[in-house]
């Protein structure tokens, strides 16, 4: 699978290549037309002999008498120049009035959430059937998330077993991750999983350019922070209800775990619980995948005081910046402020200091 991973972008490229292979070919045609129709205007404008070679060559001609190069056709040409150093007069404050709102209008075309750059993100974004890159095919057309078939290996590089993998939301991914942060995930994807390296910086087809495109469009498309949360809360308490889990805590922790709701997007386990992303837990309550285990203890040692706990899970991890007792965020954990609600919140980190 980690071929597959890796075509898909390359066939974005291809196709990114082959458009810009056909502009090509239209210009050179339409070049081509023109030259010929160069050729034809030029040799049907050439000036009928004037006589024999001996009187006057064919390049030259009588040229105007003293009074009237003199007179008429100087006063012409000044005329001429007088208009030209009025329209230049006229035209250069006029021009310089205009261009800074022209450029901050650029600007703006360019850089705003409806505007070019984001644009471009979201051709990118799109489905490899619609011509992008195929982000929409596994986390949705409208990065709402979805789910992928996956082949896991083991680190032989053989087959274990083919899954079905949830490909998290992302349209609450800017709720969640800085733009730094997002650059990362981009440029290096996720080890192990279907998320490919697209960043030149990992290995992978796009430039710098390209992903900050792709980071623009995502904020273009993030949702309200309270409609996430009533959402997040309608699925904990239908779950709790339908008595899938014990307690709060641990249903935000294995959120959408049963119903699949936005692909576990705002689940903990996804990130540290092995298996939990394709219906397979391996440890109940976070044994540690892409984020360190959770069980025996660990989070007690990590935070012992309770609030610096929940302060952590509220802002999530800030590469470089220590947390808890010797801890080191590299930016990867995600801050739940903007999804959960300080009750969801505290009650997951109650469920956590109790595993
Ligand atoms: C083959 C399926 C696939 C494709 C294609 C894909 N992703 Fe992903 N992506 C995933 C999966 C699966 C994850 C979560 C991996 C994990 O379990 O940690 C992920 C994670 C992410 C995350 C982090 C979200 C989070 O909260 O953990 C972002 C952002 C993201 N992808 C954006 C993109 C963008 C932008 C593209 C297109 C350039 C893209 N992905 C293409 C499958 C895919
Ligand atoms: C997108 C993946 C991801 C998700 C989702 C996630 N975490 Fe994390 N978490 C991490 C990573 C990675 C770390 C390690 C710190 C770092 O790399 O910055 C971490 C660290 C932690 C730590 C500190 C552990 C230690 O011993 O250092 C706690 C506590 C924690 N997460 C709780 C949670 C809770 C609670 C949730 C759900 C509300 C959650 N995490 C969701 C990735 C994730």
């Amino acid at each position: 699978m980690e071929n597959l991973n890796v075509l898909q972008p390359v066939a974005g490229a291809v196709l990114a290549a082959s458009t810009q292979r056909s502009v090509g070919i239209v210009l050179v045609v339409l070049l081509a037309l023109a030259g010929v129709a160069l050729l034809w205007f030029n040799s049907r404008a050439a000036r009928p002999e004037l006589g024999a070679e001996l009187e006057l060559a064919p390049n030259r001609k009588p040229y105007y008498p003293d009074e009237d190069l003199e007179g008429r056709v100087l006063d012409r040409v000044l005329l001429l120049a007088l208009i030209l150093i009025a329209l230049i007069a006229v035209g250069l404050p006029a021009y310089w009035l205009a261009e800074p709102g022209r450029q901050s209008g650029a600007e703006e075309n360019y850089e705003s959430d409806t505007g070019q750059f984001a644009n471009q993100g979201a051709g990118l974004f799109a489905a490899s059937a619609a011509g992008g890159l195929g982000c929409a095919d596994c986390h949705g057309s409208a990065g709402q998330g979805g789910v992928r078939q996956h082949i896991l290996l083991n680190p032989e590089g053989e087959f274990v077993a083919q899954v079905n993998w949830n490909a998290p939301a992302v349209n609450a991914a800017t709720l969640r991750y800085d733009d730094d942060e997002l650059r990362y995930i981009l440029n290096y994807g996720r080890p192990g999983t279907p998320m490919a390296a697209w960043g030149a910086p990992g290995g992978g087809p796009l430039t710098t350019q390209q992903i900050d495109h792709l980071i623009r469009y995502l904020h273009t498309i993030e949702r309200d922070p309270d409609e996430v949360k009533a959402d997040v809360t309608a699925e904990v308490g239908r779950s709790l209800e339908a008595g899938e889990f014990e307690s709060l805590g641990e249903a935000v922790f294995n959120y959408g775990r049963f119903s699949g709701a936005d692909s576990g997007t705002y689940s903990c386990a996804r990130c540290h619980t092995m298996g939990f992303s394709y219906g397979d837990p391996q440890a109940e309550g976070g044994g540690g995948t892409i984020g360190p285990p959770l069980r025996d203890g660990y989070t007690l040692r990590r935070f012992p005081a309770p609030q610096d706990h929940i302060d952590f899970v509220t802002e999530g991890s800030e590469q470089g910046a220590g947390y808890g007792v010797n801890g080191q965020g590299t930016g990867r954990m995600p801050g739940f402020g903007q999804m959960l609600t300080e009750d969801q919140i505290a009650a997951v980190v109650e469920y956590e200091r109790g595993l």
